[in-house]
């Protein structure tokens, strides 16, 4: 009877908690348009002179965590972006820090006409990858103003910084075979690998335009492309509202978060299209094989996960490895949901982590860093797409909050499991 009423009151007590699931992450950093480190004041003059640099046609999209440094990727939908790849100091960081470009202005410069551009050249890049290996792996597509008059400046390539060197490891050019026309679209890449085993690396890198996922080997240097329906969009979920613009859009696959590894090293690769609400998956061997990635008959090796629930579309997802509660931005909703990839994928699963309707508009994307904290950045990109961001009000915002206190009190808490395993069997 004792151990009853204690239950009971650890139950109360953990429902209570989800009155106040919402942290208010901290903004770290917040804009209302980007400023670039540049060496001097007449170099920004003569870049603004030039149109090399266009202030209101540089939005923040990607974000990176590594030691000191938060990289933060500008891509080139509009022509007059100063830099594509860029990075904070966050020691000396103010709340409105300008970007300085990684690993150097030079690397970020487009090329001239049938000029030979050098083996770090970043013409545009979406999201990036640092591994735990202190390698970050840019997705460079190579594309300059995307929404003008878009030119192909340099071929689709992976680049692979060493973050203790800035030096380039490699650039893998993706081969004619990875690539679909002008269908292809890689806004993202996510790297799987085992502790210290760095050359036995693999990149998946979702082709949201092509509805494929190219696979890269590091220790073979060598790519392949994977088709699948469930790497397509759901024609009834690409209709959406942001931030008051409604725009239709046929995103397919496009985040992917990874589990942990079991004994031999495979893990579950949790994947979205954007214009979904549902969550699928596959085993990482099904992939990292290139006999079995493109063997047709591997079609059953795919799974359901389930349904996150109405206006749950989706940018990027992350998982924590302490808790496995995956991350993943709510486009429509202004914020970041959670869910316990221990329990069934259903909307009773998912809780809102953060949410705020001005401030959280458009959270294009997230990333959890070595201490366990999850950034969040939003950016109004639809505003900044379709119509016309206000440069007189804040457009740009970074957010950080640690994982424990972002998931207290809602359904991808361990402890809210605990909770509800007790409540159900006192019902017994
Ligand atoms: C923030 O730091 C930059 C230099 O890194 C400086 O130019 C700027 O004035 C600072 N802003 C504020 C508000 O202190
Ligand atoms: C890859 O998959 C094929 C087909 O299932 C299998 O025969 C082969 O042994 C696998 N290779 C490795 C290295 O696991």
């Amino acid at each position: 009877m004792k151990q009853m009423t204690l239950v009971l009151a650890i139950a109360a007590a953990l429902m209570s908690g989800t009155a106040t699931a919402l942290v208010q992450p901290e903004e770290v950093f917040s804009w209302q348009e980007l400023d670039f480190a540049w060496p001097s004041k007449e170099a920004e003059d003569e870049a603004v002179k030039n149109g090399e640099y266009i202030r209101e046609n540089n939005l923040p999209l990607g974000i990176d965590a590594w030691k000191d440094k938060l990289f933060i990727t500008v891509p080139r939908w509009k022509a007059g972006v100063a830099s594509s790849l860029n990075y904070i100091d966050l020691r000396t960081a103010n709340k409105s820090s300008p970007l300085t470009p990684y690993p150097s202005w030079e690397a970020n410069k487009l090329p001239k006409q049938g000029q030979q551009p050098p083996e770090n050249q970043i013409v545009s890049v979406f999201r990036s990858f640092v591994d735990t290996c202190d390698r970050l792996w840019v997705m460079e597509t190579g594309l300059a103003d995307i929404l003008g008059s878009p030119h192909q400046v340099s071929p689709p390539a992976i680049v692979i910084f060493d973050l203790n060197t800035d030096k380039v490891l490699r650039r893998y050019l993706l081969k004619p075979e990875d690539i679909k026309g002008d269908d292809s679209f890689f806004a993202n890449i996510v790297v799987d690998l085992q502790p210290g085993r760095c050359d036995e690396a693999f990149a998946y890198i979702p082709d949201l335009g092509g509805y494929g996922i190219v696979v890269y080997s590091f220790k073979d240097d060598d790519s392949w492309r994977i088709k699948h329906n469930f790497f397509h969009f759901d024609p009834l979920q690409g209709d959406m509202t942001v931030g008051g613009v409604n725009f239709q859009w046929t995103d397919g696959v496009f985040g992917i978060a990874l589990g942990n590894p079991n004994e031999n090293g495979d893990r579950t690769v949790y994947f979205h299209p954007l214009a979904s609400t549902m969550e699928f998956s596959v085993n990482s061997h099904a992939l990292k094989n290139r006999t079995l990635a493109t063997d047709p008959h591997s079609y059953d090796l795919y799974k359901i996960e389930g349904t996150k629930g109405p206006n749950s579309q989706t940018s990027e997802s992350t998982i924590d490895p302490k808790t496995e509660v995956m991350f993943f931005t709510q486009l429509q909703k202004d914020g970041t949901a959670c869910w316990n990839v221990k329990t069934p994928l259903e909307p009773s699963n998912v809780g809102m982590v953060a949410e705020d309707t001005e401030r959280m508009i458009f959270t294009n994307d997230i990333t959890i860093d070595s201490d366990r904290n999850l950034w969040m950045l939003s950016d109004r990109m639809p505003e900044f797409i379709y119509r016309r961001l206000d440069p007189n009000q804040i457009n740009y915002r970074i957010f950080k909050v640690p994982v424990d206190e972002a998931i207290r009190g809602t359904p991808c808490d361990p402890m809210y499991q605990q909770s509800t395993t007790l409540r159900n069997a006192q019902q017994l």
